[in-house]
């Protein structure tokens, strides 16, 4: 039997959605999960939601988020070019098919919670024209459901955990023989350059610089890199690595930068001989070599392995932020709350959401304004294009890999372009080109203050006063 919604059912979303602003400064991660899946009652079965959200999808919104949507550029063009905008605009934002390796359930989840939550799809131009494409309540709770269930842990956010103690000398060994190589600058040609130059656990994890300097060029001057180094904390949570998502993981990552020409400055993969050459003269690092892994002995591959481990290490949980997720009300002042309530209502946790606020998804950087054209100088020279690099899809044009937010405070400058100094101007600039919105300088303030709030810890102290005594590690392993 399908039921007409009642005017009751109007009434308690509004009293649901009253009671969840009222309570606005209690947000918590489970502010999605809070919101009204009560709206039809009796509750839906999983069978009814999926029925009813295929036939929505299918009758409301693949018109303009199906992979293969179009438009007749006949009526388009009495449309002032509307329909074109909204179908090319709808592929980018949220497909209906999404591609998993580009982006967690979680992010759909919480996408399709956010257009649900603030009425915006389907699009009001649209739908007051199409009267029959609005949604009712069942549609929306059948929605709600059915991504709820894609959605892996279907949280906005969640605090980010600590990592526990290696089990085994063994594997204290691992971590410790990656952090004396991620500092070691035998892994450059110049002998100077390591992971620490660019990554600098003293400095968030980052260089602070626009872009990195690597081992001298032809005329003795550190090069430069084409995008900004993003910080190493937290980096174990990102669906993949770099900006531009071409390393699956961390280890895969960490043979990056020693075989680049710019960065560590050896360039083919014949090259790990003249490296692993320099780090068997050291008998201290071949002990550990041959403690941690055997007969597989120094190469490449241990290398990147050992590096790896000590960076899953590299997570900073603990800040107020975190505190505040675990239940102290006071870890946020009332400027930060208001902040994060922004910061939800303006869609930012729809990509920047999970443990690490960000790092989990794929997304375009000009979809309301080219974030190019806000962030860089007149003479900047275009040199990323995100995700297009690594797939060669032309599709994937202009999408870049969310950054994490956490310890943002501590990484400026910001944007693969490094071009952006100051966090604030960096919020600012993220509300024009992902929302649109035009909203006040106290608003931006908030977001900024809450954002402060990510500043975590590593190994016990607050990442912002870190010395280079605190960020040592200690060989705690049984020396072989
Ligand atoms: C007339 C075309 C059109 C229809 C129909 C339409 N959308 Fe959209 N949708 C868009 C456009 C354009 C955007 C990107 C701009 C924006 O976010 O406002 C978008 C964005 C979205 C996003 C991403 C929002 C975000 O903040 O990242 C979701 C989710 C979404 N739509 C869901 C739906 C659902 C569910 C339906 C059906 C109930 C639907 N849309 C119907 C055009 C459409
Ligand atoms: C010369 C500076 C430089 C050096 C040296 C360097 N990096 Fe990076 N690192 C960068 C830059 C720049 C990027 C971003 C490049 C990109 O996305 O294309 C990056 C990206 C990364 C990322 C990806 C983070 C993310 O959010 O996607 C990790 C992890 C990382 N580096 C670890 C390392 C490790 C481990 C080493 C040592 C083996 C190292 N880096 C050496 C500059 C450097
Ligand atoms: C549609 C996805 C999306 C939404 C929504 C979004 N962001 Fe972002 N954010 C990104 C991407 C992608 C980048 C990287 C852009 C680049 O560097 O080219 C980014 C970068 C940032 C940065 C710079 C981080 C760094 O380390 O360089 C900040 C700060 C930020 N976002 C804050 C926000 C705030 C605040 C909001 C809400 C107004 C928001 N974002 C909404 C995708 C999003």
């Amino acid at each position: 039997m399908n039921k007409k919604p009642s005017i009751w059912k109007y009434v308690l979303i509004l009293a649901a959605t009253g009671a969840v602003a009222a309570v606005g400064g209690k947000i918590s991660q489970c502010i999605v999960d809070s919101m009204h899946e009560s709206s039809v009652t009796p509750p839906l079965s999983p069978a009814k939601a999926d029925a009813v959200a295929k036939q929505v999808l299918d009758l409301k919104c693949a018109a303009c988020h199906s992979q293969n949507a179009t438009y007749s550029k006949f009526l388009n063009f009495f449309s002032f070019g509307l329909m074109r905008n909204h179908v090319e605009g709808a592929k980018r934002a949220f497909t209906l098919t999404p591609d998993n390796s580009l982006r967690s359930g979680n992010v759909d989840y919480l996408k399709m919670d956010y257009v649900l939550r603030t009425r915006r799809m389907p699009p009001a131009s649209y739908s007051s024209v199409h009267l029959g494409s609005r949604l009712t309540p069942l549609d929306v709770s059948a929605l709600r459901l059915k991504y709820k269930e894609s959605g892996a842990a279907a949280r906005t956010f969640a605090p980010i955990s600590p990592v526990s103690e290696p089990g085994t000398d063994l594997e204290a060994a691992r971590i410790y023989l990656g952090y004396l190589l991620y500092h070691d600058g035998r892994l450059s040609t110049s002998d100077q350059v390591s992971c620490a130059s660019c990554h600098d656990l003293t400095r968030g994890g980052t260089d602070n610089l626009p872009k990195s300097e690597g081992v001298p060029g032809v005329d003795g001057l550190p090069q430069l890199g084409g995008v900004n180094a993003p910080s190493t904390f937290n980096a174990a949570g990102n669906i993949r690595q770099f900006w531009d998502g071409r390393a699956a993981d961390l280890k895969e990552q960490a043979g990056g930068p020693p075989l680049n020409p710019v960065e560590m400055g050896y360039s083919c993969i014949a090259d790990w001989d003249r490296i692993t050459a320099k780090l068997a003269q050291d008998p201290q690092l071949v002990a550990l070599f041959a403690y941690v892994f055997g007969d597989r002995g120094i190469s490449g591959d241990t290398i990147t392995t050992a590096i790896a481990a000590y960076e899953q290490t590299l997570v900073t949980p603990d800040s107020p932020f975190d505190r505040y997720l675990k239940g102290d009300d006071k870890a946020l002042t009332d400027t930060q709350k208001a902040g994060m309530k922004s910061f939800v209502d303006l869609g930012c946790a729809t990509c920047h959401s999970g443990p690490t606020l960000g790092g989990i998804s794929f997304e375009y950087i000009n979809t309301h304004a080219d974030l190019r054209t806000l962030a860089t100088p007149e003479d900047y020279q275009e040199g990323a294009f995100g995700l297009r690099d690594f797939t060669k899809k032309e599709e994937h044009k202009d999408m870049f890999r969310v950054p994490n937010l956490r310890n943002v405070a501590l990484t400026a400058p910001y944007f693969h372009t490094g071009s952006v100094n100051s966090l604030q101007e960096a919020v600012s600039i993220m509300i024009k080109t992902q929302n649109g919105a035009t909203v006040s300088d106290a608003t931006v303030k908030n977001i900024t203050r809450f954002l402060e709030a990510q500043t975590g810890k590593l190994y016990g102290k607050p990442a912002n006063a870190l010395t280079p005594e605190d960020v040592k590690l200690n060989p705690q392993v049984t020396q072989p």
